[in-house]
């Protein structure tokens, strides 16, 4: 099995004892998770059968039935006590967002969360309902960009935050996927500068002032 650059860069981050990869899919998340002792134990959620049997069937393929649960669940409404890591992948930030508002935490618990649309929405909902963005990462695979957020639920909202963090991210790692990315957005708003007539260029023009600030970072 080999994982996808963006599958692997979600476990390179994961820290904790028992990890939750909610909407598992095939299970490759767990099971990398469980190979790489990144964690000790493992549950592949999803709210679909089908995928949950694949899961099942590669986790026992990779003989870690002992260490590894499926549950067809949704979300992470009826969560086991023991999680302390959870990722979520390969959705978007407000199915993402929904599925927080109907489950339950405990204050310490990390989050890995890569979506493939609404990300401001979702950086903005997490830092009002109390998660603490403690890193970000950009993951670039073939010619898409991923964010993956690194949070952590504290409880505690953060009222303080930038337009350019929400549309950029907080605490940003600056390294080569990151460049191409900016140098990408900054060719897109270039373009939408340039066909916007001078009265509507306002928003293209502060979305460039902050691609320019963080490409002066590296
Ligand atoms: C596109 S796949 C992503 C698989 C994998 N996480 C990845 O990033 O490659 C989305 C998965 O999320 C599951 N899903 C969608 N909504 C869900 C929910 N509310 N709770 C749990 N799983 C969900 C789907 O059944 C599907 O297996």
């Amino acid at each position: 099995m080999a994982l996808s650059k963006r599958l692997q860069r979600i476990v390179d981050q994961i820290q904790g004892s028992c990890l939750a990869d909610i909407g598992c899919d095939h299970g490759y998340v767990v099971i990398e998770a469980l190979k790489q002792n990144k964690v000790k134990k493992a549950y592949a959620c999803d709210v679909a059968p089908l995928p949950l049997e694949n899961a099942q069937r590669n986790i026992e393929a990779a003989h870690l039935q002992n260490r590894a649960q499926c549950l067809l669940m949704n979300g992470i409404e009826s969560l086991p006590e023991d999680v302390d890591c959870i990722v979520m992948a390969g959705m978007g930030g407000s199915l993402m967002i929904d599925i927080l508002e109907r489950g339950k935490v405990r204050v310490g618990t990390r989050f890995y969360l890569s979506c493939h649309k609404d990300t401001p929405l979702l950086r903005k909902y997490l830092l009002q309902h109390g998660f603490s963005i403690e890193k970000e990462w950009i993951i670039q695979e073939d010619r898409h960009f991923y964010p993956l957020i690194q949070c952590v639920y504290t409880r505690k909202p953060c009222l303080k935050v930038s337009e350019k963090e929400l549309y950029y991210g907080v605490s940003l790692e600056f390294d080569k996927d990151a460049g191409s990315y900016l140098e990408n957005e900054k060719k897109k708003w270039t373009k939408i500068f340039q066909q916007m007539p001078p009265s509507k260029r306002k928003e293209a023009q502060i979305r460039l002032q902050y691609i320019n600030e963080l490409l002066d970072r590296f």
